[in-house]
């Protein structure tokens, strides 16, 4: 046997046994995984449907246009776009086709929530790009005051609106007036939202933004990839803006489409479209809330920010390492006036989608975060030195420690035992 398809065993197992609390993560269902794992892998289709650059492509160009169907229909856009690698890549072709390479953007900024592709300063965004960034306010909100006065004052070509961890409903009304005054394109990055949106739980930037940029990878329940959909205002004020940004995908960006992921993602749209994606929606944001209320975290979406600061200073890394020990992975996240750092953060990011997958329910979330809260219990007095220099030895040292922990062994054993019960979606059904 390969030793790949070994390790891909070993990760079944791991997939099996723990519980995943990583908001953007999903599981897929055995029709999108037979999709991506099709011989269409085998195609080269370079161009757009009816204008290939190869033969052969009567049936990928049905695939793709079925694509492009099913995702206006789920999202009520007017122009779709399937053929991004994944969400960077077509948050790339936005960037380079509306604000031009130089152009200024206004994105919200990393430490407050926002995507890396929105102008972070270790990004491509903000070495090609004008990047202005915007923040939160002192409750963790999104300053709206402030994404005026830095419209007001920079004159962005375009406005991101779409965060990566931010807890939060957004006020795309807010933004479109902002954008509008100022004559910028307004863009709504919805990659963590965009099942939610799907599924009807969460509100629809569509008749606000010019042009929505997706992952299909998250919420959405599809493979990886990226989408882009152009709305009827964007249309309305360039009736070309489809075909640039798609010039910009293909030949701009990129070669060859995927077509097996293309499929794949048609797959999990036609799944969208079932009344059980509703209802599997409507779950996550319940899931969500009972994450919230149990571990003093806050959640209008999929998504549960919880501060650690109750327990300790810049508790971030120590809290995601104990829990993965424990059998439970979710990722550290600052938190509104980090006193830490990006990597030394003083919270925790966590999301209902794929435990919501598995089939949990609210009475699943509370046992899930009473186990939470026992591992945090573990983790006060070890609070991350103020001085810089010694972090590094001090994560050393706390690692070793808690690899011993027998409380969280003890935990692990428990968190086994239960997610077993549970099938992985597209192995065990
Ligand atoms: C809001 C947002 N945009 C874009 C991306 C980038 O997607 P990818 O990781 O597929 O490049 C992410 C991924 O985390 C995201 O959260």
């Amino acid at each position: 046997m390969s030793k790949v398809l070994k390790l891909i065993e070993e990760d079944i197992t791991r997939q099996r046994n723990t519980l995943v609390l990583i908001p953007s993560e999903n599981y897929v269902s055995k029709n999108v995984l037979k999709a991506l794992g099709s011989v269409l892998t085998n195609k080269y289709s370079e161009g757009f449907p009816g204008a290939r650059y190869y033969g052969g492509n009567e049936i990928i160009d049905k695939i793709e246009i079925y694509c492009q169907q099913l995702a206006n229909k789920v999202f009520k856009t007017d122009y779709a776009i399937v053929q991004p690698y994944s969400g960077s890549p077509a948050n790339m072709a936005v960037l380079l086709t509306l604000a031009g390479l130089g152009g200024t953007v206004l994105g919200q900024s990393l430490f407050a929530g926002g995507h890396l592709t929105h102008g972070a300063s270790a990004s491509f965004t903000s070495q090609m790009f004008n990047a202005v960034q915007y923040g939160v306010r002192n409750d963790g909100r999104i300053d709206m005051e402030q994404v005026r006065s830095l419209a007001k004052i920079h004159k962005p070509k375009m406005i991101w609106v779409g965060t990566t961890a931010y807890p939060y409903i957004l006020d795309y009304q807010g933004f479109a007036e902002i954008a509008e005054s100022i004559d910028a394109w307004l863009v709504a990055d919805i990659a963590h939202v965009a099942g939610l949106i799907a599924g009807g739980v969460h509100p629809s930037p569509v008749k606000y933004v010019d042009v929505i940029t997706t992952t299909t990878h998250k919420t959405l329940r599809g493979p990886r990839g990226g989408m882009i959909l152009i709305t009827k205002k964007g249309l309305k004020k360039d009736p070309q803006l489809g075909k640039k940004i798609e010039k910009t995908v293909m030949p701009g960006l990129q070669g060859g489409p995927h077509d097996h992921q293309t499929a794949a993602i048609a797959v999990a749209l036609e799944e969208i479209l079932k009344p059980s994606f509703k209802k599997y929606a409507k779950q996550v944001i319940k899931n969500a809330k009972v994450l919230a209320k149990e571990l003093g975290g806050i959640s209008e979406t999929h998504l549960v920010l919880v501060d650690l600061r109750k327990y300790g200073f810049g508790l971030g890394y120590q809290a995601q390492y104990a829990l993965e020990l424990a059998g439970i992975t979710m990722n550290r996240n600052t938190v509104p006036k980090e006193a830490g750092s990006a990597f030394y953060p003083s919270g925790i990011r966590m999301g209902s989608p794929a435990l919501t997958s598995r089939g949990m329910k609210e009475k699943d979330m509370v046992r899930i975060a009473g186990w939470i809260k026992q591992v945090l219990e573990e983790i006060r007095r070890h609070d991350l030195p103020k001085e810089q220099e010694k972090r590094k030895d001090f994560m050393k040292v706390y690692k070793q420690e808690m690899s011993k922990n027998k409380k969280l062994k003890a935990i692990r054993r428990e968190v086994e035992k239960f997610a077993k019960k549970f099938p992985v979606p597209g192995v065990d059904n």
